[in-house]
């Protein structure tokens, strides 16, 4: 039985979890910054690291009662190296060192994205459906729309990536721009099931070189520019009224807000990204033959996402994480580190935050 304590400091929650032999979920604390970040409209770095800083060790020590256990119980450490924001990854790189150095623990460094993917093979493995190999994995993100071929191993090649924004940075700024605040994914996935997905018909680029790579940036002027032409200021204006006040409206709060055609506007914007991230997926695992579809990261957490890949006509099944295991959180980077403890790939105290660490090419 080997018990990891993973650490996750990467952008703006800070979280801690103890999973047992790479499954077993023992505890899992997520304390979220949105309330210090939701009223810039985004993550502000200096503000990030500073509430890691604060939280890191209670969090930690809620992680440890949870599960029961405490430093001594534990087989190993394992921390958030990278891709992230370097001030908020070096709280938790620097945390997870000390108690290494003073319980004489293995420390194991994880690629975020590797956790996000590991969200789902964990999963899988302690009862869900097993991930089939190779498989095809769509890390989509505020900070990732990646597509990786993952063979046994586990084995990364990436197949294609965004070329600018990240599908959640698409939600986010799209939120921004209409006045439903930060972060913006979950308040348009509450609200497209209200407007007509096919009223607005958006373009996305065409991919010169990898067709399998995106681009969310042209959708994102595009409605910039819908908002310019409708003159849409007094409404966009209501909700930040709103939002000053009432930092979390319930759906029906945001709808007395939000006339009908701007429900079919974040409505069509929601339905062209999960095309485009299912069409390019589909185009993928049909080029590597992949028998498992693995979707994971923040946006995986979207209903329409989930509920299209359904009906979609995939030509393998489909595994998405349990919606807490979507966004940022520990668990599955103390289960990403399972399989690297088990091959004795350790970090030492030299570890060093990396801001664009990459998983695979
Ligand atoms: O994985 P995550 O917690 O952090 C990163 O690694 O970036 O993802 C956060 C992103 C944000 O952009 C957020 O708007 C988006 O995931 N997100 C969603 C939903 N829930 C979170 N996007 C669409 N629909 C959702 N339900
Ligand atoms: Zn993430």
């Amino acid at each position: 039985m080997a018990k990891i304590l993973g650490i996750e400091s990467s952008c703006d929650e800070t979280a801690a979890a103890v999973v047992e032999d790479g499954t077993r979920i023992l505890s899992s604390v997520v304390a979220s910054q949105l309330d210090t970040h939701g009223k810039y409209g985004g993550v502000v770095p200096e503000l990030a690291s500073r509430e890691h800083l604060r939280a890191i060790v209670p969090v930690v020590r809620e992680a440890l009662e949870r599960a029961g256990t405490d430093l001594d119980g534990l087989a190993a450490v394992a921390v958030t190296a990278g891709p992230g924001l370097v001030g908020s990854l070096l709280v938790g790189i620097t945390y997870a060192k000390a108690l290494c150095f003073a319980r004489g623990l293995p420390l194991v460094a994880v690629n975020h994205i590797e956790g996000h993917i590991h969200a789902v093979i964990s999963q899988a493995r302690g009862g869900g459906r097993p991930v089939e190999y190779p498989a095809l994995a769509l890390v989509v993100s505020g900070g990732h729309t990646h597509l990786f071929e993952v063979r046994e191993g586990p084995l990364y090649r990436l197949l294609g990536k965004t070329r600018d924004d990240a599908a959640g940075e698409a939600f986010d700024k799209v939120a921004k721009l209409l006045g439903f605040g930060y972060p913006g994914g979950p308040v348009i996935d509450a609200l497209a099931p209200h407007g007509n997905p096919h009223a607005v018909k958006f373009t996305l680029a065409k991919m010169k070189g990898n067709t399998l790579d995106f681009s969310f940036s042209g959708i994102k002027t595009a409605v910039l520019r819908w908002v310019e032409q409708r003159g849409m200021s007094a409404e966009i204006e209501a909700r930040r009224e709103m939002l000053r006040s009432n930092p979390h409206p319930t759906v029906e709060e945001w709808l007395a807000v939000t006339p009908r055609a701007t429900l079919d506007l974040a409505a069509s914007f929601q339905r062209t990204v999960i095309e485009e991230l299912l069409r390019h997926a589909v185009a993928a695992a049909e080029g590597i033959g992949a028998r498992s579809l693995i979707v994971s990261g923040g946006v995986a957490s979207n209903a329409g996402l989930r509920a299209a890949a359904e009906e979609a006509r995939l030509p393998c099944p489909v595994h998405f994480p349990a919606p807490r295991l979507s966004t940022d959180n520990a668990a599955m980077i103390a289960a990403a580190a399972f399989v690297k403890y088990g091959r004795g790939e350790f970090a030492d105290m030299t570890l060093a935050a990396s801001a664009s660490l990459t998983l695979a090419g």
